[in-house]
Protein backbone atom coordinates (compact mmCIF):
# COMPACT_ATOMS: atom_id res chain seq x y z
CA UNK A 1 0.00 0.00 0.00
CA UNK A 2 0.98 3.60 -1.21
CA UNK A 3 0.81 5.97 1.94
CA UNK A 4 0.64 9.63 1.45
CA UNK A 5 0.61 12.41 4.29
CA UNK A 6 -0.97 16.00 3.42
CA UNK A 7 2.21 18.41 4.38
CA UNK A 8 -0.31 20.76 6.38
CA UNK A 9 -1.51 17.60 8.82
CA UNK A 10 -1.37 18.43 12.04
CA UNK A 11 -0.70 21.07 14.54
CA UNK A 12 -1.46 24.82 13.58
CA UNK A 13 0.57 27.84 14.70
CA UNK A 14 -2.31 28.58 17.24
CA UNK A 15 -2.63 25.37 18.80
CA UNK A 16 1.12 24.87 18.71
CA UNK A 17 1.47 28.34 20.03
CA UNK A 18 -1.58 27.30 23.01
CA UNK A 19 0.23 23.65 23.93
CA UNK A 20 3.47 25.61 24.27
CA UNK A 21 1.98 28.70 26.48
CA UNK A 22 0.11 25.89 28.86
CA UNK A 23 3.20 23.20 29.16
CA UNK A 24 5.65 26.26 30.22
CA UNK A 25 3.10 27.65 32.68
CA UNK A 26 4.34 25.73 35.65
CA UNK A 27 7.46 27.30 35.54
CA UNK A 28 6.56 30.52 34.80
CA UNK A 29 2.93 30.92 36.53
CA UNK A 30 1.63 30.92 39.92
CA UNK A 31 0.39 27.01 40.14
CA UNK A 32 -2.44 24.95 39.95
CA UNK A 33 -2.23 25.41 36.21
CA UNK A 34 -6.06 25.73 34.61
CA UNK A 35 -7.45 25.73 31.39
CA UNK A 36 -10.73 27.29 31.30
CA UNK A 37 -12.68 24.73 28.97
CA UNK A 38 -10.53 22.38 27.24
CA UNK A 39 -7.17 24.08 25.56
CA UNK A 40 -8.06 22.25 22.12
CA UNK A 41 -10.39 19.39 20.75
CA UNK A 42 -7.86 16.34 20.91
CA UNK A 43 -8.51 14.15 23.94
CA UNK A 44 -5.37 12.35 23.68
CA UNK A 45 -3.51 15.50 23.89
CA UNK A 46 -5.96 16.86 26.81
CA UNK A 47 -5.05 13.42 28.42
CA UNK A 48 -1.33 14.41 28.55
CA UNK A 49 -2.13 17.63 30.22
CA UNK A 50 -4.20 16.06 32.77
CA UNK A 51 -1.30 13.67 33.93
CA UNK A 52 1.18 16.99 34.28
CA UNK A 53 -1.58 18.21 36.59
CA UNK A 54 -3.33 20.76 34.62
CA UNK A 55 -6.58 20.77 35.22
CA UNK A 56 -9.92 22.35 33.02
CA UNK A 57 -12.29 24.12 34.59
CA UNK A 58 -15.60 24.45 33.05
CA UNK A 59 -17.63 26.92 35.94
CA UNK A 60 -16.03 30.17 37.05
CA UNK A 61 -16.06 29.90 41.44
CA UNK A 62 -16.43 32.71 43.06
CA UNK A 63 -13.19 32.40 44.23
CA UNK A 64 -10.04 30.94 42.91
CA UNK A 65 -5.93 31.05 43.19
CA UNK A 66 -3.59 29.46 40.72
CA UNK A 67 -3.52 30.31 37.22
CA UNK A 68 -6.08 29.77 33.95
CA UNK A 69 -4.84 29.46 30.76
CA UNK A 70 -7.46 30.83 27.96
CA UNK A 71 -7.95 27.81 25.20
CA UNK A 72 -7.02 28.61 21.38
CA UNK A 73 -10.37 29.28 20.35
CA UNK A 74 -10.70 32.10 22.69
CA UNK A 75 -13.35 33.03 25.49
CA UNK A 76 -16.48 35.76 25.58
CA UNK A 77 -14.48 38.50 27.05
CA UNK A 78 -16.95 38.44 30.23
CA UNK A 79 -15.08 35.22 31.02
CA UNK A 80 -11.97 36.84 30.72
CA UNK A 81 -12.98 39.42 33.11
CA UNK A 82 -15.01 37.11 35.85
CA UNK A 83 -11.95 34.90 35.73
CA UNK A 84 -10.17 37.84 36.68
CA UNK A 85 -11.63 38.78 39.59
CA UNK A 86 -11.98 35.45 41.02
CA UNK A 87 -8.46 35.64 41.86
CA UNK A 88 -6.70 33.82 39.34
CA UNK A 89 -3.88 34.82 37.10
CA UNK A 90 -5.52 34.98 33.38
CA UNK A 91 -2.85 33.60 30.22
CA UNK A 92 -4.48 34.66 27.35
CA UNK A 93 -3.72 31.71 25.13
CA UNK A 94 -6.33 32.34 22.53
CA UNK A 95 -5.21 31.73 18.93
CA UNK A 96 -3.54 35.49 17.38
CA UNK A 97 -6.07 34.41 14.78
CA UNK A 98 -9.05 34.36 16.50
CA UNK A 99 -8.25 37.77 18.25
CA UNK A 100 -8.00 39.25 14.68
CA UNK A 101 -11.91 38.31 14.30
CA UNK A 102 -12.78 39.36 18.16
CA UNK A 103 -11.12 43.04 17.11
CA UNK A 104 -13.07 43.39 14.25
CA UNK A 105 -16.40 42.14 15.63
CA UNK A 106 -15.91 44.44 18.64
CA UNK A 107 -14.51 47.60 16.76
CA UNK A 108 -18.06 47.27 14.57
CA UNK A 109 -19.81 46.98 17.52
CA UNK A 110 -18.97 49.81 19.39
CA UNK A 111 -20.30 51.66 15.90
CA UNK A 112 -23.69 50.30 15.91
CA UNK A 113 -23.28 46.93 13.83
CA UNK A 114 -25.07 43.91 13.69
CA UNK A 115 -22.71 41.21 13.66
CA UNK A 116 -23.13 37.68 11.90
CA UNK A 117 -20.91 34.79 12.10
CA UNK A 118 -20.63 32.43 10.06
CA UNK A 119 -19.89 29.40 12.16
CA UNK A 120 -21.17 26.60 14.50
CA UNK A 121 -23.35 27.73 17.29
CA UNK A 122 -22.08 26.12 19.60
CA UNK A 123 -18.29 25.57 18.99
CA UNK A 124 -16.54 27.50 21.67
CA UNK A 125 -15.23 29.89 19.11
CA UNK A 126 -18.14 31.41 18.06
CA UNK A 127 -19.29 31.44 21.69
CA UNK A 128 -16.36 33.24 22.59
CA UNK A 129 -17.01 36.05 18.98
CA UNK A 130 -20.53 36.49 20.24
CA UNK A 131 -19.32 37.77 23.60
CA UNK A 132 -17.74 40.70 21.54
CA UNK A 133 -20.88 41.71 19.45
CA UNK A 134 -22.52 42.73 22.43
CA UNK A 135 -26.38 41.77 22.40
CA UNK A 136 -25.71 42.40 18.77
CA UNK A 137 -24.60 39.09 17.44
CA UNK A 138 -26.17 36.45 15.02
CA UNK A 139 -25.14 33.11 14.03
CA UNK A 140 -25.63 31.59 10.75
CA UNK A 141 -24.77 28.06 9.79
CA UNK A 142 -26.57 27.82 6.36
CA UNK A 143 -27.71 29.65 3.79
CA UNK A 144 -31.26 28.82 5.24
CA UNK A 145 -30.40 30.67 8.30
CA UNK A 146 -28.99 33.71 7.01
CA UNK A 147 -32.11 33.99 5.24
CA UNK A 148 -34.33 33.75 7.93
CA UNK A 149 -32.15 36.61 9.96
CA UNK A 150 -34.34 40.08 9.40
CA UNK A 151 -32.42 42.97 7.78
CA UNK A 152 -30.27 45.33 9.72
CA UNK A 153 -29.39 48.90 8.46
CA UNK A 154 -25.76 48.05 9.05
CA UNK A 155 -24.13 44.84 9.39
CA UNK A 156 -20.88 42.90 8.88
CA UNK A 157 -20.70 39.34 8.30
CA UNK A 158 -17.34 37.61 9.39
CA UNK A 159 -16.18 33.65 9.70
CA UNK A 160 -15.36 31.29 12.23
CA UNK A 161 -11.75 30.50 11.46
CA UNK A 162 -12.46 26.76 10.49
CA UNK A 163 -15.42 27.67 8.15
CA UNK A 164 -15.20 25.55 4.69
CA UNK A 165 -13.85 28.11 2.02
CA UNK A 166 -15.99 27.02 -0.33
CA UNK A 167 -19.46 27.64 1.65
CA UNK A 168 -17.96 30.94 2.49
CA UNK A 169 -17.96 32.18 -1.14
CA UNK A 170 -21.55 31.36 -1.10
CA UNK A 171 -22.04 33.47 1.36
CA UNK A 172 -20.42 36.28 0.10
CA UNK A 173 -22.25 35.99 -3.37
CA UNK A 174 -25.57 36.05 -1.15
CA UNK A 175 -24.17 38.97 0.87
CA UNK A 176 -23.63 40.83 -1.92
CA UNK A 177 -26.60 39.93 -3.74
CA UNK A 178 -28.86 40.92 -1.40
CA UNK A 179 -27.42 43.45 1.35
CA UNK A 180 -24.56 45.03 -0.70
CA UNK A 181 -24.44 47.33 2.38
CA UNK A 182 -22.99 44.86 4.53
CA UNK A 183 -19.59 44.43 5.34
CA UNK A 184 -18.04 41.04 4.65
CA UNK A 185 -14.84 39.93 6.42
CA UNK A 186 -13.36 36.51 5.07
CA UNK A 187 -11.62 35.47 8.78
CA UNK A 188 -11.23 31.82 7.56
CA UNK A 189 -7.77 31.71 8.73
CA UNK A 190 -4.98 30.72 5.92
CA UNK A 191 -4.19 27.31 7.65
CA UNK A 192 -7.45 26.31 7.44
CA UNK A 193 -7.41 27.02 3.95
CA UNK A 194 -4.46 25.90 2.91
CA UNK A 195 -5.27 22.54 4.39
CA UNK A 196 -8.62 22.19 2.87
CA UNK A 197 -7.05 22.57 -0.49
CA UNK A 198 -4.74 20.02 0.24
CA UNK A 199 -7.36 17.69 1.28
CA UNK A 200 -8.78 18.03 -1.84
CA UNK A 201 -5.83 17.44 -3.94
CA UNK A 202 -4.71 14.46 -2.26
CA UNK A 203 -7.93 13.12 -2.13
CA UNK A 204 -7.82 13.10 -5.73
CA UNK A 205 -4.82 11.09 -5.95
CA UNK A 206 -5.84 8.00 -3.99
CA UNK A 207 -8.25 5.71 -3.44
CA UNK A 208 -9.17 6.36 0.27
CA UNK A 209 -9.08 8.62 3.03
CA UNK A 210 -7.76 8.41 6.31
CA UNK A 211 -8.88 12.14 8.18
CA UNK A 212 -7.35 12.39 12.09
CA UNK A 213 -8.39 13.89 14.36
CA UNK A 214 -10.86 14.80 17.78
CA UNK A 215 -14.68 14.21 17.11
CA UNK A 216 -15.17 17.03 18.38
CA UNK A 217 -13.08 19.22 16.35
CA UNK A 218 -14.86 21.38 14.12
CA UNK A 219 -11.75 21.93 11.60
CA UNK A 220 -11.23 17.82 10.88
CA UNK A 221 -14.74 17.50 11.01
CA UNK A 222 -14.76 20.09 7.78
CA UNK A 223 -11.78 18.15 6.03
CA UNK A 224 -13.63 14.96 6.54
CA UNK A 225 -16.35 16.19 4.48
CA UNK A 226 -14.65 17.65 1.60
CA UNK A 227 -13.05 14.52 1.61
CA UNK A 228 -15.90 12.32 1.54
CA UNK A 229 -17.47 14.73 -0.99
CA UNK A 230 -15.50 13.22 -3.57
CA UNK A 231 -17.16 10.19 -3.26
CA UNK A 232 -13.90 8.23 -2.15
CA UNK A 233 -14.39 5.94 0.96
CA UNK A 234 -13.38 8.79 3.84
CA UNK A 235 -12.83 7.71 7.19
CA UNK A 236 -12.63 9.89 10.26
CA UNK A 237 -10.77 8.52 12.98
CA UNK A 238 -8.94 9.63 16.26
CA UNK A 239 -6.09 7.20 17.18
CA UNK A 240 -5.18 4.13 15.31
CA UNK A 241 -7.50 1.94 17.24
CA UNK A 242 -10.41 3.15 15.12
CA UNK A 243 -8.82 1.98 11.38
CA UNK A 244 -10.76 0.03 9.85
CA UNK A 245 -8.27 -2.49 8.74
CA UNK A 246 -10.74 -4.81 6.15
CA UNK A 247 -12.48 -1.88 4.55
CA UNK A 248 -8.99 -0.71 3.45
CA UNK A 249 -7.05 -3.60 2.66
CA UNK A 250 -7.46 -3.72 -0.79
CA UNK A 251 -6.41 -0.34 -1.43
CA UNK A 252 -3.38 0.62 -3.13
CA UNK A 253 -3.04 4.47 -2.60
CA UNK A 254 -4.37 5.99 0.67
CA UNK A 255 -4.20 9.42 1.74
CA UNK A 256 -3.70 11.14 5.72
CA UNK A 257 -4.40 14.43 6.68
CA UNK A 258 -5.19 15.14 9.97
CA UNK A 259 -7.24 18.36 11.89
CA UNK A 260 -4.96 21.18 13.66
CA UNK A 261 -5.44 19.91 16.81
CA UNK A 262 -3.84 16.33 15.88
CA UNK A 263 -0.05 15.72 17.73
CA UNK A 264 2.60 14.24 15.65
CA UNK A 265 2.72 11.18 17.28
CA UNK A 266 -0.67 9.63 16.77
CA UNK A 267 -0.24 10.53 12.55
CA UNK A 268 2.46 8.34 13.51
CA UNK A 269 1.43 5.42 15.12
CA UNK A 270 -1.79 5.23 12.44
CA UNK A 271 1.25 5.43 9.47
CA UNK A 272 2.67 2.43 11.07
CA UNK A 273 -0.37 0.52 11.46
CA UNK A 274 -1.31 0.49 8.02
CA UNK A 275 2.43 0.23 6.89
CA UNK A 276 1.75 -3.47 8.54
CA UNK A 277 -1.10 -4.09 6.32
CA UNK A 278 -0.17 -7.17 3.90
CA UNK A 279 -0.08 -7.17 0.35
CA UNK A 280 -3.12 -8.33 -1.68
CA UNK A 281 -2.93 -10.58 -4.76
CA UNK A 282 -3.21 -7.16 -7.09
CA UNK A 283 -0.42 -5.61 -4.87
CA UNK A 284 1.98 -8.36 -5.20
CA UNK A 285 1.42 -8.41 -9.28
CA UNK A 286 1.76 -4.69 -9.32
CA UNK A 287 5.27 -5.02 -7.13
CA UNK A 288 5.81 -8.08 -9.47
CA UNK A 289 5.88 -6.46 -12.94
CA UNK A 290 7.68 -3.45 -11.02
CA UNK A 291 10.52 -5.54 -10.12
CA UNK A 292 10.52 -7.17 -13.99
CA UNK A 293 10.37 -4.09 -15.47
CA UNK A 294 13.45 -2.46 -13.76
CA UNK A 295 15.67 -5.75 -14.58
CA UNK A 296 14.41 -5.43 -18.22
CA UNK A 297 15.26 -2.07 -18.27
CA UNK A 298 19.29 -2.67 -16.57
CA UNK A 299 19.75 -5.69 -18.80
CA UNK A 300 18.86 -2.82 -21.86
CA UNK A 301 21.12 -0.56 -20.53
CA UNK A 302 24.03 -3.74 -19.83
CA UNK A 303 23.60 -5.12 -23.32
CA UNK A 304 23.58 -1.24 -25.07
CA UNK A 305 26.65 -0.73 -23.34
CA UNK A 306 27.99 -3.52 -25.21
CA UNK A 307 28.83 -5.49 -22.08
CA UNK A 308 26.51 -8.49 -23.26
FE1 LIG B 1 -5.54 29.60 14.91
FE2 LIG B 1 -6.19 28.86 12.52
FE3 LIG B 1 -5.16 27.17 14.19
S1 LIG B 1 -7.33 30.22 13.79
S2 LIG B 1 -5.88 27.83 16.16
S3 LIG B 1 -4.12 28.95 13.31
S4 LIG B 1 -6.78 26.73 12.73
Amino acid sequence: MKILIAKTAGFCMGVRRAVEMVLDAPRKHETPIFTYGPLIHNPQVLGLLKEKGITVINDIPDQGNGTVLIRAHGVPPQAKDKLGKAGFTVVDATCPRVIRVQTIIKKHANQGYETIIIGDRDHPEVIGLLGYAEEKGHVAGTLKDLEALPAFDKAIIVAQTTQNTVFFESVKKWGLQKFPHYKIFNTICDSTEKRQNEVKELTASVDSMIVVGGHSSGNTQRLAEIAQLSGKPAYHIETEAELDMKAIASVRTIGITAGASTPNWIIKRIYRALETLPLNKGQHWHRFFFALRRTLLLTNIYVSLGAG
